[in-house]
């Protein structure tokens, strides 16, 4: 059992936190349209919930799910019951031959194993990608949190609440966010902790990085008509043909 996104996080991101893979969703389906890529085998890396998953699914892609966390892939696969799931990291995972990858919600930052290394990552893609395929996705980028200062807040929704205090320390270009959850079932509120710590990436490095691999870079800053929060950028790399 992984220690992050438990069974109570999971659940409160997929109730609460859907927002930002549904908002997202028709705006990549364009992307994959206008790439010229109608069918065949999408990879969402750091799939959790399988919102995303979902929507490729309804457009007829045949979708492999992956994701680090138990919980997530637990709802994923009775969300999308017909698409693949793994339990995995998108860090480790064999990448088989594919259309597309996706990786939405900041997958890449996340320092859930010590030896991630997303060049060899862009690389693994880059040879998975078909000619002309497109790897899509999205990185949180220094500047969410005024150095020095920390910030909390807390969102609720029925039956739950989740506080999340954040510290970002820019000469390490790191995110630390402690995040406690307290989820009602039966008559009492169960209380979880856990504590995520990102990797913050600039997107001119990350461009540089995907066009050391092979790709064809665009940064944008929303998927369509969905605006990515403060310091987030989404990418389209695409194969050449
Ligand atoms: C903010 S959530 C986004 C989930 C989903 N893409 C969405 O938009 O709803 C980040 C996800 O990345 C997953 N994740 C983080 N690091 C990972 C890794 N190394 N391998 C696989 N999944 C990872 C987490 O478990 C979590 O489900």
């Amino acid at each position: 059992m992984t220690q992050w996104y438990k069974e109570d996080l999971a659940f409160i991101h997929d109730v609460g936190f859907s927002d930002y893979a549904l908002k997202s969703a028709p705006g990549i389906l364009e992307i994959l349209h206008r790439s010229k890529i109608g069918e065949g085998l999408v990879v969402d890396l750091g799939c959790g919930s399988g919102l995303l998953t979902q929507e490729l699914a309804k457009a007829d892609y045949r979708v492999l799910g992956v994701d680090i966390s138990e919980s997530m892939i637990a709802i994923a696969r009775q969300r999308v019951p017909d698409a693949e799931f793994r339990v995995e990291s998108l860090f480790k995972v064999d990448i088989p031959t594919c259309n597309a990858v996706t990786s939405i919600g900041e997958c890449l930052n996340y320092l859930f194993d010590a030896d991630n290394t997303h060049l060899e990552l862009f690389d693994r893609i880059y040879s998975a990608l078909i000619p002309g395929g497109v790897f899509i996705f999205d990185i949180a980028e220094p500047g969410q949190v005024t150095p020095g200062n920390s910030t909390k807040g807390f969102i609720e929704g029925e039956n739950w609440i989740v506080l999340v205090e954040k510290e970002e320390d820019r000469e390490q270009r790191t995110l630390n966010r402690r995040i406690i959850t307290f989820r009602k079932l039966g008559e009492h509120y169960r209380r979880d902790d856990e504590l995520h710590r990102l990797r913050l990436y600039k997107s001119t490095d990350i461009a540089e990085d995907l066009r050391q691999v092979g790709f064809c870079v665009e940064k944008m800053r929303s998927y369509g008509q969905f605006h990515l929060p403060k310091a987030h950028t989404a990418f389209v790399a695409r194969k050449p043909r």
